[in-house]
């Protein structure tokens, strides 16, 4: 499960993401097994929300700003969801116990937090995106958006300090 975090470099940016929202499910139900090496599915988790998110912000959801398939609303409100999964994913990586109800308690909250997001996202910028925008056009966001979460992969973006600082860029006043 830990190394197999998929690669995708083409395809539909539709299905792209709900492979990787599919991946998010099953890391989370794998955590909440104590018998399973639930650091390194932490880790792994990690890994790929911050890649999955930064690069829908990134190469996805600007995009279909300026296509008119969502509006700016949805782009600040998707993207305020990020921000609070990966708050909840800090505190996450900082349990020191995995075996503890501490660690339960924080694979609940992600959990929360994602399964909120995921809903949003398939309903309201999904849908636009299957019916507002071409094939063709899915298809270059698609390639786009698996090259920089790729990129953010090999950059090991879900270390504890890059989480950290993507916590705090949310919450500096502007
Ligand atoms: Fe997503
Ligand atoms: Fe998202």
């Amino acid at each position: 499960m830990t190394d197999a975090i998929p690669r995708p470099t083409e395809g539909d940016v539709v299905e792209l993401i709900l492979d990787d929202h599919r991946v998010f499910e099953e890391l989370l139900r794998a955590m909440r097994d104590e018998t399973n090496d639930r650091d390194a599915l932490r880790q792994a988790l990690a890994q790929l929300l911050v890649a999955h998110g930064e690069a829908e912000e990134s190469k996805v959801y600007g995009q279909l700003r300026r296509k008119d398939a969502i509006d700016e609303e949805e782009v600040e409100h998707s993207t305020e969801e990020h921000d609070e999964g990966y708050e909840a994913l800090l505190t996450l990586l900082q349990v020191t116990d995995v075996g503890s109800g501490e660690f339960g308690d924080g694979v609940h909250e992600v959990s929360e937090k994602l399964s909120h997001h995921m809903d949003e996202e398939e309903r309201d910028v999904l849908n636009p995106a299957r019916t507002d925008v071409t094939d063709k056009e899915r298809a270059r966001l698609g390639a786009s958006w698996a090259k920089e979460r790729n990129r953010l992969l090999d950059d090991d973006c879900g270390r504890i300090d890059n989480v950290r600082r993507l916590v705090e860029r949310a919450t500096r006043p502007e």
